[in-house]
C-alpha cells in the first residue's frame, strides 16, 4: 500500500485530470484540438508514472506524447512507420506472453488511426484500437485500465454520433438533392452530382464536409429551373456561357441550398462557406472553388455528353454545344484534372462530329 505522500496524491490527481482530457479529446471535430487534449492527457499520465517511480512506464507513455505532438502537425506516413517501429522494438525487448501481442495489436491500430487525414477513419481506427486495449486490460485484470479505456471509447462513440450520424448534413443534403431532381425526372442530373462528389474525392481525398456538400448540391438550381433561365441560354449568342444564365444558375443554386441548410440547422459558418462555393462553381477562384469546378467538368464529360448530343443540339444548335464542351474543358485549372478529362473531351468532340 502507498502512504498518502504528496507524490502519490499528485499522481492520482494527474490521472483524474488526464481522464477528463481523454474524454474531451474526441468531442472536438478538428483533429488539432483532439491531439492537443491527448498531448495534455498523455503528459499527465506519463508524469503520474514518474511520480510513482515507474520510470519505464513513464517513458513508454512519454513516447505517445511525442506521437501526439507529431500528429498535431502532420499525418505524414513516414512518422507513422517510425512510431510503429518504436513500438515493435519495445515489444521485442519486453515480450513475455501472448497477452503482450494483444495490446501491441491494439496500439498499432490506434497509432495507424492517429495518422489518418480522414477524420472518420481516424476515429474508427482509434476506437477499434481502444476496444482491443480495453480487452487486454480486462484479461490482465486492471479495473482502472478498463475504466479509462472504456471512458475513451464512450467518448469516441458520442463524438462519432454527434458529428457523423446526428449532424450528418452531407447525407441530408444528398437526399434533398436526389428527391428534388426526381421530381423533375432528371436522373442524369443526379448522376452528374454524385459523380462530381466522386471526382472531388479523387482530386482531394481529404475533402471536408463543406466541399462535399457543395459538390453534391452545386447544380441544384437545375431542379428548380424556370423558363427565364432556359431563355437566357437560347437567346444569348454565348449560349451556355451566357453571363445571365451562369449568374442565375450559381446564385439561385446558392440561395436554394442555403435555405435548405438553414432549415436543417446547419451553422451559419457552414452555410456561408457552402453558398460561396456553389455561387462560384462555374468560374472558380480560390483553391477549393477551382477544385469543385474541375470535378464538375470531369463529371460533365463523363456523364452529360450523350444528353447534350441527343437533346441539346436540337434545342440550341451544334455550335453552342461545341462551345460548351470547349469551355468546360478549357476552364479546368489543375493539370491532374486536365489529364483525367482529356480522353473524355476527345471522345465528346468526336461524337459531335468535329
Ligand atoms: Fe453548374
Ligand atoms: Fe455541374
Amino acid at each position: 500500500m502507498y502512504d498518502l505522500t504528496l507524490p502519490f496524491i499528485f499522481s492520482q490527481i494527474a490521472m483524474f485530470i488526464a481522464m477528463g482530457f481523454d474524454f474531451l479529446s474526441l468531442q472536438f471535430k478538428k483533429r488539432e484540438y483532439t491531439f492537443l487534449c491527448l498531448i495534455v492527457s498523455a503528459s499527465l499520465i506519463s508524469s503520474h508514472y514518474f511520480l510513482l517511480n515507474k520510470t519505464a512506464a513513464g517513458v513508454i507513455v512519454f513516447i505517445s506524447v511525442l506521437r501526439f505532438i507529431t500528429c498535431y502537425f502532420t499525418t505524414n506516413k513516414k512518422y507513422l512507420f517510425i512510431f510503429i517501429g518504436l513500438n515493435t522494438v519495445s515489444l521485442f525487448f519486453t515480450y513475455k506472453d501472448i497477452t503482450d501481442l494483444i495490446i501491441y495489436i491494439g496500439l498499432i491500430i490506434f497509432i495507424i488511426g492517429n495518422f489518418q487525414k480522414d477524420n472518420r477513419l481516424m476515429r474508427k481506427l482509434m476506437m477499434g484500437g481502444t476496444a482491443i486495449i480495453a480487452i487486454y486490460n480486462a484479461i490482465i485484470f486492471s479495473p482502472m485500465g478498463v475504466i479509462t479505456e472504456v471512458s475513451f471509447l464512450v467518448s469516441g462513440v458520442i463524438g462519432y454520433y454527434r458529428y457523423y450520424i446526428k449532424n450528418n448534413f452531407y447525407n441530408k443534403v444528398k437526399r434533398f438533392v436526389i428527391s428534388s431532381f426526381k421530381k423533375v425526372n432528371d436522373s442524369n442530373g443526379i448522376k452528374h452530382l454524385l459523380r462530381t462528389v466522386h471526382w472531388v474525392k479523387k482530386l482531394k481525398p481529404s475533402a471536408d464536409e463543406v466541399l462535399l456538400i457543395a459538390a453534391v448540391a452545386h447544380d441544384i438550381e437545375r431542379a428548380f429551373r424556370d423558363h427565364k433561365n432556359y431563355n437566357f441560354i437560347k437567346n444569348s449568342d454565348k449560349g451556355f456561357k451566357s453571363e445571365e444564365h451562369l449568374t442565375h444558375h450559381q446564385t439561385e443554386g446558392a440561395r436554394i441550398i442555403g435555405d435548405y441548410l438553414k432549415q436543417i440547422g446547419a451553422s451559419e459558418d457552414m452555410i456561408n462557406n457552402i453558398k460561396i462555393l456553389v455561387s462560384r462553381h462555374e468560374i472558380g477562384g480560390s483553391e477549393e472553388e477551382n477544385l469543385l469546378k474541375d470535378a464538375d467538368s470531369l463529371s460533365f464529360f463523363e456523364n452529360n455528353i450523350n444528353h447534350f448530343v441527343n437533346n441539346k443540339i436540337a434545342e440550341t444548335g451544334k455550335e453552342k454545344v461545341k462551345d460548351k464542351f470547349d469551355w468546360m474543358f478549357n476552364r479546368i485549372s489543375s493539370l491532374k484534372a486536365k489529364e483525367l478529362a482529356q480522353p473524355f473531351y476527345d471522345k465528346a468532340i468526336k461524337e459531335l462530329g468535329f
